[in-house]
Order: structure tokens, then C-alpha cells, then sequence
């Protein structure tokens, strides 16, 4: 009997090496002007932002360029942004760039249409904004494999003034376009390109054990684990292997698909609240996490859990199938964060001991969603566990 479902990810995705020339194209469809925005300069000072503002010119979109958007974006920054887009007459927001600048692109399109401050949109404050259909269209053009951002239709951000770091999600944010050029990715740095496959790996195990979980959303899910077994390492270690960039754009697009239809759940939910106090890269927080917040839900669900490692493994011995165990899926994953370098505690992280037991407080407070969608439904006490675990 095939479990009920619901099948909504309306992005159309652009696969393949060059498809950045195609951008003009699609942005024309939604307006004549269009919003670009990068975390950082690091893509104008390479020539990449003037590549993309010609592609549109010659489509006949005018474009404005903003930079100012922090690797954990700041609800500041993007309400700066969204002034800049509003006061400059942009129809469409281009996010180019990993997480950080999708994300970001996202809560601009939000602030700029419906004309207000950011933060009133995010779940944590005690009224929370739904967005509507005055949310300015988004184009994504991811450079990472990592976040599924050009897929989901979440945005996480920042307030500095609390460090709360919660993720939203609506509708409305769905990228109209996702564009994947392999070929952007050729240039990623080592460490870049670890962490961001990490949590290609993070969204697809927790995607594919969450309640849930559907028949389509695992058959994405696993897809792009077994993409991450077989092609992570080298593309860590040879970075310009276009085949390696590829299957990791593609394994980072199917993640982002199990993510939109299944969501996160416990490992995620609890790398916001460390990101928001303590400022640690996304990927990196994730692999330190993901070994124990495994072996804390294992038990609900052993076969899945021992899939994943066998997936990984890209596994096909009768023998070693039927003698595996879910123990064994999560050192399967332990040696793959060993492989590329992610070996690396909390404490390593800037994480502060005492600051342990707000961030537990900090995720129930506004992740608590994603706890609820574990197999495994945490207690406080479980959560501090598993960040002492981590640390
Ligand atoms: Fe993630």
C-alpha cells in the first residue's frame, strides 16, 4: 500500500554546464529590472556578477547589484537590500551565489513586495507575518552544492539583535527558476565544497527519516545519498572534475527536493539555534551533529537508517546487506566526514561550553517544528545530550 502524499515543488529547474547564458531568458519573463545579490564581492571582483548583468542586458532586463549580505544573512542586511530593489524599480530578485545569498534573495522578495521589515515574517517573534503573492518572483543560481536553496521553498535568517536564527518557509519563496551550472562549481574552495556537500548529505538523511517522509520524497532522498557516497570525496579533493561537480549539483538538486516535500529534522532544527549563537559554518555544525542525532532516532525506523549507510556505500553484496546494521550506516558516515575533512567537534566550531544549554533553549523556542517531525520526538534533556555528544 503506497503511503498518502502531497507533491508541490514548483521550480523549474535548468540543469546542466553553461546554462548561467539562459538567465536573461527566464528573468525576462518576470520584469525589466532585476535585483542581484551575492554574500560578499568575491563574484564581481571575478568578473562573474558582469558576466550575469550582460546575459540579462542582452535579454533586455536592467539589473542593480547588492553585496552586503553576510555568509549567516542579517535581517538588516536584507531589509537594506530590499529598500535598494524597491527604490530602483526591481521586478525580480536574482540570488546568486551558495545558501546565504538564495536565502537572502528570498526575504528581499518578501520585504520589497509586501513592503515591510523582514524580521515581521520570521518564526520567532510573537506575531509572525504570513507572506502572499506581493512576494517579487525569485531566480535562483546556485554556485554550491549544498543547501537546496534553488529548490526549497525555506529562507533562514539572522537577527543580530537576538541571535535567533529561525527558518521559514512558504509558498511564496518557491525560486520561480533554479539555474545549476556545474561549471560555476569548478572553483569552489576545498572546504567550501565539504561542508556544502555535507549538508546536501544532512538534508537528504533527515528528509528521508523524517514522519513525513513520503514514497517520492525518499526516492530523491536516496538518489542523493548514494550521488554524496560516490562523488563527495572527489569533489573535495579535485575540486575541477566536472563529472564530481555535476553529481554533486544534481545529488544537492534531489536533496532539495526531499527537503521541500519532507522537511528536516531534529540535526537540522538545532544547527539554527548553534548558528545563531555561536556563528559556526552550517555544514560544518551538521556533520558534527549528524552521528548522534542518528543513533538517537535509529531505533525507530532500523531498515531506513541501515539504508542510508548502505546507499552510501552504493552497496550491492547479498552477505554485507543482510549482516549490516544502523550502527553501521552511521559509521559509514562518520568515515565519509573523516574523508573530507569535517572532523571537526562543536567545541573546535567557536561554540562555548556554557553557551550549550541556551542553544538548546534557543531550538525549542523556534525550531521545535522540526523536532516534531524526527521519528524520535526529543526532550530538552535528549537535545543537551546530543550537543555534548557533539562538542
Ligand atoms: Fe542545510
Amino acid at each position: 500500500m503506497i503511503k498518502d502524499f502531497n507533491h508541490y515543488v514548483p521550480v523549474r529547474v535548468v540543469f546542466g554546464a553553461g546554462k548561467l547564458n539562459e538567465a536573461g531568458k527566464y528573468a525576462a519573463k518576470y520584469g525589466s529590472k532585476a535585483l542581484i545579490v551575492t554574500t560578499g564581492s568575491f563574484f564581481k571582483e571575478i568578473g562573474l556578477v558582469d558576466r550575469l548583468i550582460n546575459i540579462l542586458k542582452e535579454s533586455g532586463v536592467d539589473s542593480e547589484y547588492y553585496h552586503d549580505v553576510s555568509p549567516n544573512p542579517l535581517s538588516t542586511e536584507i531589509d537594506a537590500g530590499a529598500e535598494l530593489g524597491r527604490k530602483t524599480g526591481c521586478e525580480v530578485v536574482i540570488g546568486l551565489g551558495g545558501g546565504s545569498a538564495i536565502d537572502a534573495a528570498k526575504g528581499m522578495a518578501i520585504a520589497m513586495g509586501h513592503n515591510e521589515p523582514i524580521w515581521d515574517f520570521c518564526p520567532a517573534g510573537p506575531v509572525v507575518k504570513q507572506p502572499t503573492d506581493k512576494t517579487y518572483p525569485i531566480i535562483a543560481i546556485t554556485t554550491t552544492s549544498g543547501t537546496g536553496s534553488h529548490i526549497s521553498p525555506f529562507s533562514v535568517i539572522t537577527n543580530p539583535e537576538t541571535d535567533q536564527k529561525p527558518g521559514m518557509g512558504s509558498d511564496f519563496i518557491y525560486p520561480r527558476v533554479g539555474i545549476v551550472d556545474p561549471e560555476l562549481m569548478l572553483s569552489m574552495p576545498k572546504e567550501i565544497t565539504a561542508a556544502t556537500g555535507f549538508d546536501v548529505l544532512a538534508h537528504s538523511i533527515e528528509a528521508y527519516t523524517s514522519k513525513i517522509a513520503s514514497p517520492m520524497s525518499d526516492i530523491y532522498a536516496e538518489e542523493a545519498i548514494r550521488l554524496v557516497g560516490r562523488y563527495l570525496r572527489k569533489a573535495v579533493t579535485e575540486g575541477n572534475d566536472l563529472e564530481a561537480r555535476s553529481a554533486m549539483a544534481y545529488a544537492d538538486t534531489l536533496a532539495g527536493f526531499a527537503m521541500s516535500l519532507a522537511i528536516n529534522t531534529i540535526c537540522h532544527g538545532l544547527s539554527h539555534a548553534v548558528g545563531g549563537i555561536s556563528g559556526t559554518v552550517h555544514g560544518e555544525t551538521l556533520a558534527a551533529m549528524t552521528p548522534h542525532t542518528m543513533r538517537f532516532s535509529m531505533n525507530q525506523d532500523p531498515e531506513k537508517y541501515k539504508k542510508i549507510g548502505l546507499l552510501l556505500r552504493d552497496e550491492t553484496c547479498e552477505q554485507v546487506i543482510s549482516e549490516f546494521t544502523p550502527e553501521d550506516a552511521i559509521q559509514e558516515v562518520e568515515k565519509l566526514i573523516k574523508d573530507i575533512g569535517l572532523d571537526i567537534p562543536l567545541s573546535k566550531q567557536g561554540v562555548e561550553e556554557a553557551d550549550l544549554e541556551r542553544i538548546a533553549d534557543a531550538a525549542f523556542e523556534y525550531m521545535s517544528g522540526a523536532f516534531d517531525l524526527d521519528l524520535r520526538t526529543p526532550t530538552r534533556e535528549d537535545i543537551i545530550n546530543i550537543l555534548r555528544a557533539s562538542f
